[in-house]
């Protein structure tokens, strides 16, 4: 079972994509628990203020240090030792299939969702194991990076998906080599008059393997062509 604790602000954010579909049974099946952890929750003063205005001045609220070391404290105290602990950032390092793969082999997973202008530096010095971008652009918040992560790893667990080989046999998978998928098909075989390849209905299954190979490598030389430099491995 994969445990994933979740610090945010808005932890109803989280409520829609979890009940739902393949991630909504894995939860409901038991393959993986998801907590959430208000951080007002861990902030004592009368308005429980979990931001403050950044030294040296300029725009925006920063969360404050102490109720991020409380909270993770708290989850520490839960789980019996502290989680592999990832802040969402910008500035991290971006998420990539094989990091996801990785972090999947965990039991326990501790992630940490920034807000406003970002997180007390001496926070992530104190607590966090690293920081991990979900791509080159700035959301308003962390909650969607940690649900994507949630999503990619989840999805890797023994048991969730339906059919095991779905996952080995998708872009950037280690059955495809890394390289992008090639395109699929379904009925009918004729849509006003675009015919899916011949191949696929002949039942040769060493051909359509050939084919699906050689569709996967023409794609990634049109889309991700630098994916192509250090292959075949
Ligand atoms: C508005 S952003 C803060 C940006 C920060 N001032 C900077 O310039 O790097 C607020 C929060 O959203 C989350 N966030 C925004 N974009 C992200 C991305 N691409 N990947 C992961 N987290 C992101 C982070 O948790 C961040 O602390």
């Amino acid at each position: 079972m994969l445990q994933i604790d979740i610090i945010t602000l808005f932890p109803e954010m989280f409520s829609g994509p979890f009940s739902n579909s393949i991630i909504g049974r894995a939860v409901q099946s038991g393959l993986v628990s998801i907590e959430l952890h208000q951080l007002r929750d861990f902030a004592h003063d009368r308005h429980r203020t979990v931001d403050d205005e950044p030294f040296g001045g300029g725009p925006g609220m920063v969360l404050k240090s102490e109720p991020l070391l409380e909270a993770v404290q708290h989850v520490t105290k839960l789980r019996g030792s502290k989680p592999h602990t990832v802040l969402l950032s910008p500035q991290g390092t971006p998420l990539t299939h094989s990091r996801i793969a990785s972090l999947g082999e965990l039991d326990s997973l501790l992630l940490v969702c920034g807000h406003y202008e970002g997180v007390d530096q001496r926070f992530i010095n104190e607590a966090v194991d690293e920081e991990i971008s979900i791509g080159d652009y700035v959301l308003t918040g962390g909650e969607l990076p940690a649900m994507v992560l949630m999503d990619a790893v989840t999805r890797l667990r023994p048991g969730v998906l339906g059919d095991e080989q779905s996952a080995e046999l998708d872009t950037f998978a280690p059955g495809l080599d890394g390289l992008l998928q090639g395109p699929v098909y379904t009925r009918p075989s004729d849509l006003d008059g675009q015919k899916v390849p011949g191949v696929l209905l002949s039942g040769d299954h060493a051909q359509i393997e050939r084919w699906r190979r050689e569709q996967a490598v023409k794609r990634t030389q049109e889309r991700r062509p630098e994916l192509l430099e250090d292959w075949p491995r």
